[in-house]
């Protein structure tokens, strides 16, 4: 076991007041697991890596690393774990990108040479060698975040953390990125604990995900197995156009859109058999064709998460 998370907890105090960040967090990551960590705004995503960043210390619990407790010993991770943190600037903004990534690796005692060489590496494949010699200043925010992504990848560290990663990242750069882990994981053997709200990238990228509300976790897994629990299946229903089959689905309460003056379509569940039944066995529904709607990590969450929302 490369990580084990045991019964975190976190109150932040501001005066008389105080917010329960997250309660009795309970996980373990192998090495080689990317871990996606979700959930709304304010359900202690952030506080749980900084836990674990050792930059917050825990009101109860403890995190050990191969064993070892990082509330007794947090130097042992300095240089394994590299972190990229949600609303830090995480890069130094008066001096150039080089200068940043070259700054991080003497910080992490990497040999000038290797660094160098990995630097160029880097930053050419974030697509910022040509602005290597520009101060950071005068870098755009999507810009910023991959220096900052580079500054965390200088010294080949063990497990990285990524906050966020995509905010600010246009398409090709997220797309990029999400690659990038992948293969740094399956050709380095790395681990990666990811927070994201971006459900397509943490369906992709991740193998584990820990889904979090209101500081306590409300599900844990497989990437793999939480897929299949996107509720009963789903089918879209391609049915032929008419004004009997559009009377018929408004009489049914089923929801559709008009896609051209011959189709129509809508969604079952599996589960809602009368329904099927009825769509099949009336004359008026010409079924055109039937779909099995994919999984849908997006669908979970709201799913999961419908009750939050609404509240807010
Ligand atoms: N420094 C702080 N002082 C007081 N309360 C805080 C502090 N940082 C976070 N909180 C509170 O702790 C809770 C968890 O916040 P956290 O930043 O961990 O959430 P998050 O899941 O990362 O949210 P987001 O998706 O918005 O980044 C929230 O209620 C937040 O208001
Ligand atoms: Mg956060």
């Amino acid at each position: 076991m490369l990580l084990e998370v045991r019964n975190l907890s976190k109150v932040y105090k501001k005066g008389s007041r105080q917010v329960k960040a997250n309660s009795n967090i309970t996980f373990s990551i192998d090495q080689g697991d990317v871990l996606g960590i979700l959930g709304p705004n304010g359900a202690g995503k952030t506080t749980l890596i900084k836990q674990i960043a050792t930059l917050l210390i825990p009101d109860q619990g403890d995190i050990l690393y191969r064993g070892v407790s990082l509330v007794k010993k947090p130097e042992i991770i300095r240089g394994r774990f590299s972190f990229l943190l949600e609303g830090m600037q995480n890069v130094y903004h008066y001096l150039t990108g080089e200068a940043n990534v070259l700054y991080f690796a003497y910080l992490n005692h990497v040999p000038f040479s290797a660094a160098k060489s990995r630097c160029e590496e880097l930053l050419k494949k974030l697509n910022l060698y040509n602005v290597k010699d520009q101060y950071v200043f005068t870098y755009s925010a999507g810009m910023k975040k991959k220096l900052a992504i580079a500054t965390c990848l200088i010294n080949d560290p063990e497990v990285v953390f990524l906050d966020e990663p995509l905010s600010g990242l246009d398409v090709i750069a997220a797309a990029e990125l999400t690659e990038s882990i992948k293969s740094w994981v399956s050709d380095k053997g790395k681990t990666v604990i990811v927070a994201s709200h971006r459900m397509d990238f943490v369906e992709r990228v991740t193998n584990r995900v820990l889904w979090l509300k209101e500081g306590t976790v409300v599900l844990e897994g497989k990437t793999e197995d939480l897929k299949n629990l996107s509720k009963e299946e789903e089918y879209i229903l391609y049915l032929r156009n008419s004004a009997e089959a559009r009377e018929k689905l408004c009489k049914l309460n089923l929801q559709f859109e008009v896609l051209s003056d011959v189709t129509l379509k809508t969604t079952l569940c599996l589960g809602q058999k009368e329904l099927f039944y009825s769509v099949f066995s009336d004359p008026d529904f010409e079924v055109l064709n039937l779909e099995k709607k994919s999984p849908d990590f997006e669908a979970i969450f709201r799913r999961l998460y419908g009750e939050h929302s609404e509240g807010n």
